[in-house]
């Protein structure tokens, strides 16, 4: 007589025990069930130019369809490395140190692979975006944690400095910042470099939302400060400044040396990105209006968006770039934020995202972040429940 094995799966021990659902689903999922205007996750509810469409649909049609080369189609590397030398004024070279990836987010995931090994420290500035983290701790690292001043969100270079070791081996920075909408000055820019300048330590400069910064200032690249641009990851994301989040292309310049190091992890990750999108996107680049005029399209909906808040108990904190605004709602409520975002879901039918989830202890300062990445419509209804607040 045979016996049957038992169909039971082996238990797995989790490389990432901490991580469960995210605040982002969580809140998606309860603006759904509640019918409220959804500013919590950060994503356009409008669609992308339809020249874009056209370009990545015609790419297909003409059989760009098989794997392009590991570290991109060279036309799109090329458009990126232009776009940069033009803007920020650092001559990449495609061949070799831009790489088109799946997503910013793989993009973070690949460079601390590529350069942290276990034991290393990484610092982060809290509050910040919820995959870095767990990236590092996927390497094996040790994940440092430095506070942005709080009530401004700026840099707090003496804090940086002290948490600094012989084991830091890369720091991740973000401008246009995610949660906060700051942005860095080439002031601070420059403060960084000095600060880095002497030691060995890496830089992961997040700069997805580096197309949307408002009244007039600047984007500071780490590609435009020679001191940083030698020991930087450059991260940016088609996702964001194209309005196709859900595609989920992206791109990271680097120096040689840590772009072969990239490569070698990109290579047996994703290997290579989907063939159309990147022909598609490179056309659409040659015509650089779209990301030119992007600080206007969402600083005309910022504005839109802070008139309305005006009229609420809400109090709207700076935004400079990002398609984020942080709003202080302690006239409104003594809650604490996550109870706050689900109160504001369930009872005022608009859906936020608690700023606490972005720090690891869940730093409570009764602040929340909407997201106006959204047709004016979508602005409007969600003010008028504001406002009855
Ligand atoms: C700061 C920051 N970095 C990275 C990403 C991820 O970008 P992508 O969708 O290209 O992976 C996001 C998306 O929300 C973000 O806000």
């Amino acid at each position: 007589m045979t016996v049957t094995p038992l169909a039971t799966t082996p238990p797995i021990e989790s490389r990432l025990p901490q991580v469960g659902t995210t605040i982002f689903t969580l809140m998606s999922a309860l603006a759904q069930e509640h019918g409220a205007v959804n500013l919590g996750q950060g994503f356009p509810d409008f669609d992308c130019d339809p020249a874009l469409l056209t370009q990545v649909t015609d790419a297909m049609r003409e059989g760009l369809n098989q794997y392009p080369a590991m570290a991109g189609v060279p036309q799109l590397r090329q458009r990126v490395a232009d776009k940069i030398a033009a803007l920020y004024g650092h001559p990449y070279d495609p061949a070799t140190e831009i790489t088109i990836t799946a997503g910013a987010t793989q993009a973070i995931l690949t460079a601390v692979l590529a350069c942290v090994h276990p034991g290393d420290e990484v610092i982060v500035l809290e509050p910040c975006y919820d995959s870095y983290a767990p990236n590092i701790e996927l390497a094996g690292g040790r994940v440092v944690r430095v506070p942005l001043v709080p009530g401004t969100f700026r840099p707090d270079f003496a804090r940086i400095q002290a948490s600094l070791s012989a084991r830091t081996r890369l720091l991740i920075i973000n401008s246009p910042h995610n949660p906060s909408a700051t942005v860095w000055t080439r002031a601070e820019m420059q403060q960084l470099a000095d600060l880095l300048a002497p030691t060995n330590v890496l830089l992961i400069s997040d700069e997805v939302y580096e197309h949307m910064v408002f009244d007039g200032a600047p984007h500071i690249s780490a590609a435009s400060i020679p001191i940083l641009a030698a020991r930087t990851f450059v991260v940016s994301s088609f996702g964001k400044t194209y309005h196709v989040t859900g595609w989920k292309v992206g791109y990271v310049a680097a120096p040689e040396a840590l772009s072969t190091e990239f490569r070698k992890v990109h290579q047996f990750n994703v290997f290579t990105v989907n063939t159309p999108v990147q022909h598609g996107l490179a056309r659409y680049m040659a015509d650089a209006a779209p990301y030119l005029q992007l600080p206007a399209f969402y600083q005309r909906k910022r504005d839109l968006f802070r008139a309305g808040l005006a009229r609420t108990r809400l109090r709207a904190l700076p935004s400079q770039g990002s398609y984020f605004q942080l709003v202080d709602y302690s006239a409104v409520s003594e809650l604490p934020e996550t109870a706050f975002c689900e109160w504001l879901t369930r009872e005022a039918g608009v859906a936020a995202i608690p700023l606490s989830v972005f720090y690891e202890g869940g730093y409570e300062q009764r602040l929340a972040r909407l997201c106006f990445a959204k047709q004016d419509l979508t602005l409007n209804r969600a003010l008028e429940r504001l406002a009855r607040l």
